[in-house]
């Protein structure tokens, strides 16, 4: 039976210029780049310069994946941006994103689903593309989060940076089979219990400040394994897939103990993991797409890979898609 399918066509990312390593973390906090590196896998990360928006990076990010696409911004119909640092309240930073690109027709939007936002807004785009009321997307995940640290404080500055990545997705026919090609399945949950383990201590509905970070890493931590493996369990039940059939795991890339936490109960070997957080630490909704791009760029990605791209984050939210490349 003939069906529609979201196929991915091309990827891009962009990452700040102005590089942050363990060393200069050690001038800003009390912290070192053993802690670091043993307690994370980070070793740098990129950080905006002052007047470097969310936008600009979101825009560089989806450039790159257009030109890689093939596709005129003219043909796009749907922009969507994953991000916890619009580059204002309002409007959307994917209408600001919509306009440099010089998309004009269908919509644009901002998902909010924190480090989960990109499995979040290729998940809406998909739906869209599917029920035919959309063509052509572009999903971006980009943030500025080192806008929103607390550089006093060391149990969480060290954690996160700047950057964007991006995915341009078409609607094609394709035969209703498990050898299609695009997003054969996707999972999206959340568990506002939690919200309090991981939030912004600021917002302009509360405080009328931004805020910063606050974190209960350890039990965050907690939460990533169980959940991260358990959207990955129910997504392989789904469509009947065995964990050793995926070819490529692209996971957020929040910390190396969660990835290897999660790859171990699952019993998939380290080869199928996209790891990138060492070079950009957690980019939040930014990291899917910056691990999946470096997996592009480094020809781990031939058509007919089975490609499973994963986050957990703040909320708590987290899911999964599992496409075919
Ligand atoms: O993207 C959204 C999802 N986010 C995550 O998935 C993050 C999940 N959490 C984590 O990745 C880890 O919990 C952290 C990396 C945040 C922390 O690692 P941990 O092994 O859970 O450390 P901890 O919080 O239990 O702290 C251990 C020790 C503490 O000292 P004491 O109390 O044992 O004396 C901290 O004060 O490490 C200390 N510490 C540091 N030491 C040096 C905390 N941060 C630092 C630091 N440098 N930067």
């Amino acid at each position: 039976m003939a069906v529609i399918r979201s196929v991915i066509r091309g990827v891009g990312a962009h990452l700040p210029k102005r590089v942050i390593t363990n060393a200069d973390m050690t001038k800003i906090v009390d912290t070192s780049d053993d802690w670091i590196v043993e307690r994370t896998g980070i070793r740098e990360r990129h950080i905006a310069e002052e007047g470097e928006r969310t936008s600009d990076l979101g825009v560089a990010a989806a450039k790159q994946a257009l030109v890689r696409a093939g596709v005129d911004p003219v043909d796009i119909d749907l922009v969507i941006c994953a991000t916890a640092t619009p580059d204002r309240t309002f409007p959307a930073t994917a209408v600001t994103i919509q306009r440099a690109l010089g998309v004009t027709k269908g919509a644009a939007f901002d998902v909010q689903a924190v480090c989960s936002g990109f499995v979040y807004a290729l998940t809406i785009a998909d739906n869209f593309l599917k029920s035919g009321q959309f063509k052509r997307a572009v999903v971006i995940g980009a943030e500025t989060f080192s806008r929103i640290l607390d550089w006093s404080d060391r149990a969480t500055c060290v954690l996160f940076g700047d950057g964007a990545g991006a995915v341009v997705l078409e609607a094609q026919p394709q035969h209703g089979t498990r050898e299609d090609r695009g997003i054969l399945s996707t999972c999206i949950r959340s568990d506002g219990r939690f919200e309090e383990l991981l939030y912004v201590d600021g917002g302009p509905g509360s405080t009328k400040t931004v805020g910063h970070l606050r974190m209960n890493g350890r039990e965050v931590f907690r939460h990533a394994v169980q959940k991260i493996a358990g959207v990955i369990e129910e997504t392989l039940v789904t469509t009947g897939y065995a964990a050793d059939e995926i070819d490529l795991y692209v996971p957020h890339q929040a910390n190396k103990r969660i990835l290897a936490g999660v790859a171990k109960k699952l019993g998939v070997e380290p080869e199928r993991i996209v790891v990138t957080l060492d070079r950009h630490g957690n980019t939040s909704a930014a990291s899917v797409p910056l691990a999946l791009n470096q997996a592009f760029e480094q020809h781990r990605l031939k058509e007919g890979n089975l490609v499973l791209m994963e986050a957990m984050g703040g909320g708590l939210t987290w899911g999964a898609v599992l496409a075919r490349w």
